[in-house]
């Protein structure tokens, strides 16, 4: 997408707003399963709650993909969005085993990550297919808040425990499937999948009725220009041989899981923002858009870092910025950061803004969330409109009057 297309989009449809182009998400796809296509049997699942617009299910839908899902609302998503429910995965944590419960009666594959409720589920539901969690205790991922494979986190059934897992299988008479790990996001070093996926197949060897392997996701993707990313072909290439190898062993071509999220999405994401105020203090420039971190969190939540552009003004003399936002709260999404000479009623541009942006919003300070776009063939088509003031009161339940006069 060209900054321009960005621009006319803004104006037609206004500010704060989110684009996707379609065309990105199609080509991580196709790379992907490029990169896999020594595996006879490859399934990607795409991680839904990157970014879980219905539009965008139904984009990755007709190119082949499955879903990943985390609840049973995500779940729920994914049926209206027209997926088979054998099309959809179920990778919860810490819920309730009625929950399970209620997503199995759906269809669904289910993939459980704690030994209590698995020998619970498995108790009462013998003879389902289910898939395991485990946890590999790999440290991996960009920063310890996206590293969930590891000996701390609360994710998955630790290896260590696989003699107590395989005892709980027999008692109960369980049908294993599946086996699943996911060590986390922002995994630059294809080593540590490698290294984890050995785990995987050890663990694998312990169940005698595997249908599949989910190597979860966590591949890193660029941020700015020239920004280190997961190598995905050496990956395919090296990860596709030892399956392949292991299938072998195992005596069973089982099929290859991924659930990716931010590979898919992230860089086919654009926020849109109008600057408000320029401010110069004594000792910064901060540029504050009609935004905050009601509509983008990730910059305060993980300290990560948006390319940030002004379309408004591309060619400007550079200058340095703070960029702020408008939250009573610090939400600041970029320090000191050089970008083409802002003016106010300039629009600028942060990149990556597909994964876990719109999908982590808000309505702090009662601001209503942004409207989204997506971009397919030359064309904006609005995806999800501005909100708007009925929007907040929806679901609120005022007193009645005669009540409210006696407090
Ligand atoms: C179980 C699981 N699978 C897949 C993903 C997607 O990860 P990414 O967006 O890094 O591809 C996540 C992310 O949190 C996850 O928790």
């Amino acid at each position: 997408m060209q900054a321009n297309d960005l621009l006319h989009l803004a104006e037609q449809f206004g500010s704060p707003l989110y684009v996707y182009d379609a065309e990105k998400i199609q080509s991580q796809y196709n790379r992907l399963t490029k990169a896999f296509s020594k595996v006879a049997n490859l399934r990607i699942n795409y991680a839904m709650k990157a970014l879980s617009n219905v539009a965008i299910l139904q984009l990755l839908r007709d190119l082949g993909s499955g879903l990943d899902t985390v609840s049973i609302q995500e779940v729920l998503l994914g049926l209206h969005a027209g997926y088979a429910p054998e099309k959809i995965f179920y990778t919860p944590n810490g819920v309730s085993l009625e929950e399970i419960e209620e997503v199995h009666a759906l269809g669904v594959q289910i993939n459980i990550d704690n030994l209590s409720i698995l020998e619970q589920f498995g108790a009462k539901h013998p003879h389902v297919p289910v898939c395991i969690r485990i946890n590999p205790h790999v440290m991996a991922g960009g920063n310890a808040n996206i590293s969930v494979g590891h000996i701390d986190s609360k994710f998955g059934i630790s290896v260590h425990q696989l003699p107590h897992l395989v005892r709980i299988v027999e008692n109960t008479n369980m049908n294993i499937v599946g086996i699943h790990m996911h060590t986390g996001s922002d995994i630059l070093d294809i080593e540590v999948f490698l290294y984890a996926a050995e785990i995987l197949f050890d663990a694998a060897k312990n169940f005698k009725n595997l249908e599949f392997l989910d190597f979860g996701s966590g591949f890193k993707v660029p941020y700015k220009k020239d920004d280190i990313a997961t190598d995905i072909d050496e990956l395919g290439k090296k990860l596709s041989k030892r399956f392949n190898a292991f299938c072998v062993e195992y005596g069973k071509d089982l099929t290859l899981i991924f659930e990716p999220g931010k590979f898919l999405v992230s860089e086919a994401g654009f926020f849109l923002a109008k600057v408000n105020v320029v401010k110069q203090t004594t000792s910064t420039v901060f540029a504050g858009i009609d935004s905050g971190f009601n509509h983008l969190i990730r910059p305060m939540l993980y300290g990560s870092s948006h390319y940030i552009e002004n379309i408004s003004n591309p060619k400007g003399k550079e200058r340095f910025y703070s960029v702020v936002g408008y939250i009573c709260e610090t939400d600041t999404f970029a320090t000191n950061r050089r970008i083409a000479e802002i003016k106010e009623g300039d629009i600028l541009s942060f990149r990556n803004a597909g994964a876990y942006c719109f999908s982590m919003s808000s309505n702090y300070n009662s601001r209503y969330k942004p409207a989204e776009v997506l971009w397919m063939n030359g064309q904006g088509y609005l995806i999800r409109a501005h909100e708007k003031f009925e929007d907040l009161l929806q679901n609120q339940i005022p007193l009645p009057v005669e009540t409210a006069a006696t407090v």
